[in-house]
């Protein structure tokens, strides 16, 4: 048997890129270069301002793999017949009302948009399409879940997006279209028109999230005309770059990656290790550690996707709520820092993180050493201190080398982060390397 499949997943897990990376290796030399790096366009920042102060968003993964229980890419990994994994449709049977329920957990846990899988890769489609009947209006809940998810997020007031695996494991030409033009054809048109149809059918739809572009390259897939399909039909929408066309912002997964050149990007990341819903994945984040990762992507400029995985009846699982809340529970007093901030390049601590807006630093401190913090090398003068939440006044002395917080409670004030905010007399800059030549050292030996 052809092990393809399962050496191109260890590729993905080992090193660690995202699918659409390693699909661009496989691309003719003209397509391998990046297109992210480069300046956005006025368009562009037109339609991503919203996105760029909101940081915070859902991703939720829910289709037949939910009822399955063993990660999303269970049809391929354990090489299930197409007949046989049809059979989950009697299974997936999410409760009317449970979009609302994603969108409100969503919404206390400070996310401002939401990201639903329509199609996942196992080519299900979560929608009432004219185009297969392969969909959740003819099996399983036979009820529209896209349009219930949409109804859901517009009413707790959060930004709407659609994930879309362009990569298809049940439409018979799926693969061939790779070799056989006229199956490339036949597939294109049903692709481009199932887009359509969630472009045209839902009102405004303000994400459209690309993903596995295999077996095709972008020529392949019409990428080019695809996006100006979408943008003619959402003129205010944001693409992905899974399309292999750079769209509007990179996709860094499960890892924090920095794009250059004012590029935007968004790393999107699972709660425990699978997106899809897998009952025995019990390695799930800690609230600290899901607070700290959003508190990095809104350092570096970017956005932070985390994803839900929903249990066949549309239920939450209980440790992704649990962990959502202890998050959303700090984002009431803790929001403020991270949406609308700056990119911030004070990053040097081994205990805490940092934000800036303006001329603001916000210190997150993950772990709390005890009565006095430092920082490093900080450019500008620090005007005034105070711990975030409670608005307690905090002592600050600074010489050239060392800002130095003193006074404070031996135990951390606050759970899991405890913010400090220090207004400064410019935007925050840090310079380890002139502490490291400059700061004097012992006269040892001489
Ligand atoms: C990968 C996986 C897929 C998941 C996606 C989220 O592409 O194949 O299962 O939906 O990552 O970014």
């Amino acid at each position: 048997m052809d092990d393809f499949p399962l050496l191109r997943r260890e590729l993905l897990i080992g090193a660690g890129l995202a699918p659409v990376a390693l699909a661009a290796a496989a691309a003719p030399a003209a397509a391998q270069r990046d297109p992210a790096d480069g300046a956005p366009s006025p368009d562009q920042l037109r339609r991503m301002q919203w996105w760029h102060e909101a940081k915070f968003g859902m991703f939720i993964h829910f289709g037949l793999y939910a009822a399955h229980q063993r990660h999303e890419w269970a049809m391929e990994y354990e090489a299930i017949p197409v007949s046989e994994y049809q059979k989950l449709t009697a299974l997936y049977n999410p409760a009317p009302g449970s979009p609302r329920a994603w969108a409100r957990l969503a919404k206390a846990a400070g996310m401002k948009y939401m990201v639903l899988t329509s199609k996942h890769h196992e080519g299900f489609c979560n929608w009432d399409t004219r185009l297969t009947n392969y969909n959740a209006m003819q099996f399983g809940p036979k009820r529209d879940v896209i349009a219930e998810y949409v109804a859901a997020a517009r009413a707790e007031g959060l930004r709407v997006g659609f994930y879309y695996s362009l990569m298809d494991w049940h439409h018979p030409d799926g693969a061939r279209c790779a070799t056989d033009e006229a199956a490339r054809r036949r597939f294109v048109d049903y692709t481009h028109g199932l887009i359509r149809e969630l472009m045209t059918n839902y009102g405004k739809i303000d994400i459209l999230w690309y993903d596995v572009s295999l077996p095709l390259d972008a020529a392949g897939w019409e990428s080019e005309k695809m996006n100006q399909m979408v943008f003619a039909l959402q003129p205010d929408i944001i693409v992905n770059n899974r399309n292999r066309l750079a769209g509007d912002f990179s996709t860094p997964e499960q890892r924090i990656v920095a794009q250059t050149g004012g590029r935007a990007w968004e790393s999107c990341m699972t709660l425990n290790d699978s997106w899809g819903y897998q009952r025995a994945d019990d390695n799930w984040k800690g609230a600290r550690t899901v607070i700290r990762n959003l508190i990095t992507c809104a350092r570096d400029g970017g956005n932070y996707l985390l994803n839900i995985g929903p249990m066949p009846d549309g239920g939450i699982p209980p440790e992704s709520a649990r962990i959502l809340t202890e998050v959303g529970a700090w984002m009431k007093t803790g929001g403020d820092t991270i949406y609308g901030a700056d990119p911030c390049s004070v990053i040097r601590s081994a205990y805490s993180n940092f934000t800036c807006k303006g001329n603001t630093l916000f210190m997150h401190v993950h772990f709390w050493p005890g009565s006095d913090v430092s920082i490093s090398g900080l450019q500008v003068k620090v005007l005034s201190a105070k711990l975030h939440k409670s608005g307690a006044p905090v002592t600050v002395t600074q010489d050239a080398f060392r800002t130095h917080l003193t006074g404070l409670p031996e135990t951390a004030p606050d759970s899991p982060v405890t913010t400090i905010a220090l207004e400064c007399d410019g935007v925050p800059r840090q310079d380890t390397d002139f502490v490291r030549i400059n700061k004097p050292r012992a006269g040892v030996g001489i």
